[in-house]
């Protein structure tokens, strides 16, 4: 696990998209997974303003949402499935037939599960999944307590994240659906680089827990811990409560050019 300190969240947008761009220049192809939430947007604002200005495609890659909503009504604002269209798809030329979500109003939920996790495979897997991590430490929506094996699956909200989510929904919280289907973490886990970006005190204390804590299920990021190639881009102010926060910095500024992340 690389940790990388920086110091603030456009240069954070800029790192992820460098590892995004060298990726999608050396396999057209790439298949991203794409988080949603506030942190990676930042991430997206970078690869738009590369696509316009300097021509970087998209054309031929795919894309899968790490989770989705049940039960919000088909094109509400809010259902990840639009928030993925409006802050990337829609602002590069990836092809919309190649962009997938999970399906938060099947009837059978088990089914579409399964159809999703086929889907990732059948076009090879996942080559860079994009995280953000939640305050009680979930990455994609599996809470604390999900199995650090598992797959696509349907999950229930803690009241900690909906009320965090309430802020997407008018500052309801009654408005945030309680279930939610996330790839599970052995999903997440099965991606061959993961970035998580996390920016803000407020995100401090779970990645201090996904960094340095043990790996457990109560907190479900420190899955990655076991992870081969992941990378952890944090703000100063998400890294206040590294103990190892100097040697992060030590390494990344001494890190060989060539390496990339
Ligand atoms: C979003 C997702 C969540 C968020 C997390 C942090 O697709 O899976 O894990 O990344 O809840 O959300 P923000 O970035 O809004 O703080």
């Amino acid at each position: 696990m690389e940790v990388v300190i920086l110091a603030d969240a456009e240069t954070v947008g800029a790192v992820a998209a460098d590892a995004i761009e060298a990726l999608v220049r050396r396999k057209p192809s790439a298949v991203l997974g794409l988080a949603t939430g506030s942190s990676p947007l930042p991430v997206y604002d970078e690869l738009a303003r590369r696509h316009a200005a300097a021509g970087l495609s998209f054309a031929d890659c795919h894309g899968f949402a790490l989770d989705e909503y049940v039960g919000l009504r088909p094109g509400h604002p809010e259902s990840y499935r639009e928030v993925v269209r409006r802050e990337f798809t829609e602002r590069v030329d990836i092809d919309p037939s190649h962009v997938h979500g999970p399906d938060g109003s099947t009837a059978d939920v088990r089914a579409a599960c399964a159809e999703y996790e086929a889907a990732i495979r059948a076009v090879g897997g996942i080559d860079l999944q994009i995280l953000g991590i939640g305050t009680d430490g979930h990455i994609g929506f599996n809470e604390p307590g999900s199995s650090l094996t598992s797959r696509t699956r349907i999950k229930s909200l803690t009241e900690q994240t909906r009320a965090d989510n309430a802020r997407f929904f008018d500052g309801d919280v009654d408005q945030v659906p309680h279930h939610v289907i996330t790839q599970g973490l052995g999903t997440i886990s099965d991606a061959r680089h993961v970035v998580l970006v996390a920016m803000g005190e407020g995100k401090a204390g779970a990645v201090r827990d996904l960094v340095e804590g043990p790996v457990r299920a109560f907190c479900p990021a420190s899955i990655l811990q076991m992870h081969r190639h992941v990378t952890v881009l944090v703000d100063d102010a998400a890294a206040r409560q590294l103990e190892l926060a100097a040697y992060y910095r030590q390494s990344y500024q001494h890190k060989p050019a060539w390496q990339g992340i």
